[in-house]
Order: structure tokens, then C-alpha cells, then sequence
């Protein structure tokens, strides 16, 4: 399919071929119950450089002079990888190694969990589209570093422009701070919408990234191994025309489907932002003191979880939020401690009927007040 493309008619090619794990990469659609599965198996290395290079002189080819290739793989070939990227595109257009990094759980074994995958980015030539995208600045910049207009010494280095008195100029509106090369994006999660079931489905959101930085709308993005579809989809809620290649018919049927209602899931992680989780945690988890314990993020129900089991069982926490209503914050903390069998829910209570237990509360839950609210009503005795 590939050869019978015409040259120099793509400005984007994503290529996400199997990644060289010696094994059928299998998995059931979520509604459906069908099973999806590609091959990945191989006689060696040898024959795997010699697949990904007859592949990658194709995508050359079909790349307008302009176009690049951003090509997924992991650890266990990244290294085959590059070497033969270094010899299709020349070591010259090699742009950006993109670790894409996101949290798994797992199981301990005698190794570090892996928790990323690379994407290397080549260009066909050195004038290349390319546009910059630009993130917030991190909490530790100061204002000075965010208004003020940088330009270079005499030495080359770069300080803050001055005027002919000497006083620091200020620089015009600020885009932030260019995007690096790693990338957090959280992985598809089991209950994602836009998960189909694909084995090895990438998020539409990581898609969509690499399509924004190296094409223009109207441009032809090509994906030879597009699996369930997740570059086409991309490509069509950012306005860019599309061409995917499979060799099963299983991918395709799927792809066409996806492409018929294309969508992406929303992640809440991603707008809000990690930080500003961790941001909300700290602060409750601070009402819980020096305990040790375990934070638990995005739980409405639960902040943590205590490090030691208590009669083997874990033990819940949760802090009363301000302005929550005592039952409202027990009703939460049951719901959840119950979902996640803990034996024990301790609820941290910010008002002084804390001390009053609504009789229809299961023994399991122990409400305690807060040093604050032990305080308040202390003063409040005395006054
Ligand atoms: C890692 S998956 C792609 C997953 C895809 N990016 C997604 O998000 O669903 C690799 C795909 O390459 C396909 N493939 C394997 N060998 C191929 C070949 N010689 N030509 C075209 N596709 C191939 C497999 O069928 C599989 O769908």
C-alpha cells in the first residue's frame, strides 16, 4: 500500500509499529467482547531493522520535503530504532528524542517499573514545519524572570536588557515556557471513552500534540501501522486529512468505526493539572499531621490511607472539607472505605457536633475532631 502512494504527498507521518516484544499482542473490546490481536513476533533483531527500514525508506519517500516522522517504540528496541532512523533520514534531521512518560501500577520485580516510551522525531530535510507550543511557567519563577526582556552580552550570555540608565526593561506579553521533551499524558484508563480495546491504543491526546507541532491544517497525515485509528482521529478534530494503513482487516473495520464518531476523552488530570492535585491534597493531608500514611489522589470519598493495616485490614481517612455538612463528609467516606474494603474510616470533623455520633453510623466509622475544632470550641467555652 505504502509504494503506491505518490511522493512528497504527506507533510506528517506517526509510525507506531509493534515494538519488537516477541509476542501476540492480544485484547477484548471493551462492548463488543471481540478479541483484537497483532503479531509481534520475530526471527531476531535482524529481521525487525529489516522491516522498520523497508517501512521507513517508504515514509521518506511520501514525505513532502518539508514533512517529518515522529516514530513510537520502548526500551526494547528503541536502540534498533535509531540506528536505522540515523540511516533512512541521515543523523542530521534527527530533532527530538520525546519521552512520553505516565504512571502504571504493577507489581514489584527485580527491576525499575517502566514508565515511559520514546517517540523520535526526524525531518526530511533542515527547513521543516515546526511549531512551537509553549507551557505555564513553573512555580518556582519569580516575576522578574516572567516580565523582564532578556537579550545576550557581549560574551554570548543571557542577561536582562537595560535601558541607558540602567534600569531593567520590561519584555513584551510572554508565551511561557517552551515545551520539552517529556511529556506527561496519562495512559488510556480502563474506563476511557475513547478506549476500543485496541492492544497497545495510544491516547487521541498524544496524537494530537505531535500533529499540532509538525503540520497546518488541510495537510495529509499518514500513519502505516494505524492500528485501531488513533492518528486518524486525531488528525480529523484538528482538521488535517488523514490515511492509515494495517495490514489486518480487523484494525481497519475498527478504525473506520472510530472515525465515524471521532472523539477523545476528556482528562481532568491533564486541566487541572497534577500540581493543583497535589496542591489540594497537601493541604487537607496537613490537617492529618505527622501520621503515616498514604495519599490517595482523585478519590472523593478518601484523602489517605494508613500506612499500617489495623487488624489486617486498611484504615481510611478522610478531612471534612470546609463548609461540608458532617454527614455528607461520613456518607463519603463509607461509600468509598466500603467500596475499597477498609475495616476501619476515620473522619477528621472541623465541627464541634463531631463529638455527637448519628446513631444509624456503622461502628467501623470513628469520627474525631480536628485540633481546630477542639480549639474553636475551647475558646468559645471560656469567652
Ligand atoms: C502498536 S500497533 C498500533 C496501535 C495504534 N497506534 C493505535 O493507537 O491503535 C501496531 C500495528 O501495526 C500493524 N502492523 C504490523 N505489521 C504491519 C505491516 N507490515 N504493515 C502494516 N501494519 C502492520 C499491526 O496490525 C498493529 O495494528
Amino acid at each position: 500500500m505504502l509504494p503506491a502512494l505518490a511522493a512528497g504527498s504527506a507533510r506528517l507521518a506517526y509510525l507506531d509499529p509493534p515494538f519488537f516484544t516477541q509476542r501476540m499482542q492480544r485484547l477484548s473490546a471493551r462492548h463488543e467482547g471481540q478479541v483484537f490481536e497483532f503479531a509481534d513476533l520475530w526471527a531476531g533483531q535482524h529481521e525487525y531493522a529489516v522491516f522498520l527500514g523497508e517501512c521507513l525508506s517508504e515514509v521518506r519517500r511520501v514525505l513532502s520535503p518539508d514533512g517529518s516522522v515522529f516514530f513510537h517504540c520502548d526500551r526494547r528496541a528503541a536502540h534498533v530504532a535509531r540506528g536505522v532512523l540515523d540511516q533512512v533520514f541521515g543523523a542530521r534531521h534527527f530533532r527530538n528524542e520525546i519521552i512520553w512518560q505516565y504512571r502504571r501500577w504493577s507489581n514489584a520485580r527485580r527491576a525499575l517499573l517502566p514508565a515511559h516510551q520514546t517517540i523520535y522525531h526526524y525531518s526530511k530535510s533542515a527547513a521543516y514545519v515546526f511549531h512551537p507550543m509553549f507551557v505555564e511557567y513553573s512555580p518556582a519563577t519569580n516575576i522578574d524572570q516572567i516580565l523582564q526582556r532578556r537579550t545576550r552580552d557581549a560574551r554570548g550570555k543571557a542577561v536582562y536588557a537595560r535601558d541607558e540608565a540602567g534600569r531593567v526593561l520590561n519584555g513584551g506579553a510572554k508565551k511561557g515556557v517552551p515545551l520539552g521533551d517529556v511529556w506527561d499524558i496519562p495512559y488510556l484508563n480502563p474506563k476511557a471513552k475513547e478506549r476500543v480495546g485496541y492492544p497497545t491504543q495510544k491516547p487521541v491526546l498524544l496524537l494530537q500534540r505531535i500533529i499540532e507541532l509538525a503540520s497546518d491544517p488541510g495537510d495529509l497525515v499518514l500513519d502505516p501501522c494505524c492500528g485501531s485509528g488513533t492518528t486518524l482521529v486525531a488528525a480529523e478534530l484538528l482538521g488535517r486529512r488523514s490515511l492509515g494503513i494495517d495490514a489486518s482487516a480487523q484494525a481497519i473495520a475498527l478504525a473506520r468505526r472510530r472515525l465515524a464518531q471521532p472523539m477523545r476523552s476528556e482528562s481532568a488530570l491533564l486541566d487541572k493539572g497534577r500540581e493543583a492535585y497535589r496542591a489540594a491534597d497537601a493541604e487537607l493531608l496537613a490537617e492529618l499531621g505527622d501520621l503515616e500514611l498514604v495519599p490517595v489522589q482523585r478519590n472523593r470519598g478518601i484523602d489517605a490511607i494508613l500506612r499500617a493495616h489495623v487488624a489486617g485490614q486498611p484504615v481510611a481517612l478522610r478531612v471534612q472539607r470546609a463548609g461540608e455538612p458532617l454527614e455528607e463528609a461520613a456518607r463519603l467516606l463509607l461509600r468509598a472505605g466500603r467500596a475499597a474494603r477498609c475495616g476501619r474510616m476515620v473522619l477528621l470533623a472541623h465541627c464541634a457536633e463531631a463529638a455527637r455520633r448519628d446513631p444509624e453510623w456503622p461502628e467501623q466509622l470513628i469520627v474525631i475532631q480536628s485540633v481546630r475544632a477542639q480549639l474553636e470550641r475551647a475558646l468559645t467555652a471560656q469567652a
